[in-house]
C-alpha cells in the first residue's frame, strides 16, 4: 500500500479550520466500494452542505444508489462526532430540499448548522482512524461473544434503525450459506462483476493514482497480473485461475463469519437509509474498539434481477417474511464479524476532492 494513497488517516488533524479538520475525519467513513460519493459545500460561514457525487455511484450493483445513500450517513455520523470533539455543536436537517427520487441529484443530502459548544467526545470518535474493512478470512475456532454482540447493538441502535445479531450456529450457519450463494451469483454475472472488477486497483501505481475503490497490495499484485486479473476477459471466464480466485474470496468469507450482524428499517425512505449509514457506521466503530473484525457481505441485498430470488431467502433466513413487492422490514446491512489478524487502512482521496465549494 503506497503511503501517499493512505496519508488522509494520519494527517486529520493538519488542516487548520475545524470544520475541514471534522471533514477530514468523515472521510474515512466506510463507505460502498470505497467510492467516496460525497460533495460539501462550505461557502456559508457556520454551515456545512453534504451532497452525493453523481459521478461516483455504482449503477450495476448498487442500481437504486440505496448503499451510496447509507454512505451519507457513515460520513455523517462520522462528521457530527468529529464536530463535537472540535466543540462545534451541530444541527442536522436530512434533505432539506426534499428526499431525492430513485437517483441522487444535485439537492443536498444535510444541511449542517454549526454552534459554538463545549467540546463532547463520543467515546467511539478515537476508533475512526482505527477501523477497517477487514475481508480475510477469520479465525475460526475464535467465538464471537454474545456480550460483544449486545454492546455493538447497543452502541449503534438509532430511532427507526433495529440492530440485530446472532452467533447462533443454528441460525448463522444457514446464513453463511446465503451469503456464499448470492456472492457466487454476483461474480457469475458478468457486467455485476465487472463494476468491481473496475473498481479494483492492483499495485502501488494504479492504487496512489485512484485512491478509491478496493486495493490489491503486498505480494498479491504481481501474481494476480500473472493471472489474468488486469484482463477483464481472463476474470469473467469461470474456467480461469483468476476467477477462481476471486470466487474463493467470497466464499472463504462467508464460511468463517463467526457472527452476524444486521440493520433494519421499517420503510426504505432515503431518510432511512441514512439512519441506517448512522447506526452501521457506529457498530463498526465500535466492534474496532472490542477487538473484532468487521466485513459487510452486502451482494445478497442488492437490488437486481439476478439477485431478486436470493434477496427473498436471505430476509427469510433472517426473520424476515416478504409479501407481494416488499419485505415486512428493509434489511439494509448485513456484516460478518469475527477475529483475524489486521490489514492494511484503505486508500482516501484528498479532502479537497470532495469540497465543491468554499
Ligand atoms: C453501504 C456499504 C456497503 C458495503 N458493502 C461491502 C461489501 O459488500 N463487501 C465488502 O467487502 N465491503 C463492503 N463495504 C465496505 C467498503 O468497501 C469499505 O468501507 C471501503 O472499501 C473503505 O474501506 P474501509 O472501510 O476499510 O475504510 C460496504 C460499506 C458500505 C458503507
Amino acid at each position: 500500500m503506497p503511503s501517499s494513497a493512505t496519508d488522509a488517516w494520519r494527517t486529520q488533524d493538519a488542516e487548520r479550520d475545524p470544520r475541514r479538520r471534522a471533514l477530514a475525519s468523515a472521510l474515512l467513513a466506510p463507505n460502498a466500494h470505497n467510492r467516496q460519493s460525497w460533495l460539501v459545500d462550505l461557502d456559508q460561514p457556520n454551515v456545512i452542505s453534504l451532497h452525493v457525487d453523481t459521478e461516483r455511484l455504482l449503477p450495476e450493483t448498487d442500481p437504486p444508489s440505496r448503499q451510496i445513500t447509507i454512505s451519507q450517513g457513515t460520513f455523517l455520523e462520522v462528521l457530527v462526532m468529529a464536530l463535537a470533539h472540535e466543540g462545534l455543536a451541530a444541527d442536522v436537517a436530512l434533505f432539506p430540499e426534499g428526499e431525492y427520487g430513485e437517483h441522487p441529484d444535485g439537492r443536498p443530502v444535510a444541511r449542517i448548522d454549526l454552534k459554538a459548544a463545549a467540546p463532547r467526545e463520543d467515546p467511539l470518535f478515537a476508533s475512526v482512524p482505527l477501523r477497517r474493512t477487514n475481508r480475510s478470512p477469520f479465525d475460526d475456532q475464535r467465538a464471537v461473544a454474545t456480550a460483544s454482540l449486545e454492546t455493538i447493538a447497543a452502541a449503534s441502535a438509532r430511532d427507526g434503525v433495529t440492530v440485530k445479531s446472532t452467533n447462533d450456529p443454528k441460525m448463522r450457519d444457514p446464513l453463511r450459506e446465503h451469503v456464499r450463494r448470492a456472492w457466487d451469483i454476483e461474480v457469475e454475472t458478468p457486467a455485476k462483476a465487472l463494476e468491481s472488477i473496475r473498481l479494483t486497483r492492483i499495485g502501488a501505481s494504479d492504487i496512489d493514482a485512484h485512491r478509491d475503490g478496493i486495493s490489491i497490495t503486498g505480494f498479491f499484485p504481481w501474481f494476480t497480473k500473472q493471472l489474468g486479473f488486469a484482463d477483464e476477459a481472463t476474470v469473467l471466464d469461470p474456467s480461469s485461475t483468476a476467477h477462481g480466485i476471486m470466487r474463493d474470496l467470497g466464499r472463504d468469507g462467508a464460511r468463517t463469519a463467526m457472527a452476524f450482524v444486521w440493520f433494519e428499517t421499517n420503510e426504505n425512505r432515503r431518510a432511512d437509509q441514512v439512519a441506517v449509514g448512522r447506526a452501521y457506521v457506529r457498530a463498526h466503530l465500535q466492534a474496532t474498539a472490542l477487538g473484532l473484525a468487521w466485513h459487510p457481505m452486502s451482494q445478497g441485498l442488492q437490488e437486481y434481477r439476478e439477485m431478486d430470488a436470493a434477496r427473498r431467502d436471505i430476509h427469510a433466513a433472517l426473520g424476515v417474511p416478504w409479501t407481494g413487492e416488499r419485505p415486512e422490514r428493509f434489511v439494509q446491512m448485513l456484516a460478518r464479524v469475527g477475529y483475524a489478524s489486521p490489514v492494511d487502512a484503505a486508500p482516501r482521496r484528498p479532502l479537497a476532492s470532495i469540497v465543491r465549494r468554499g
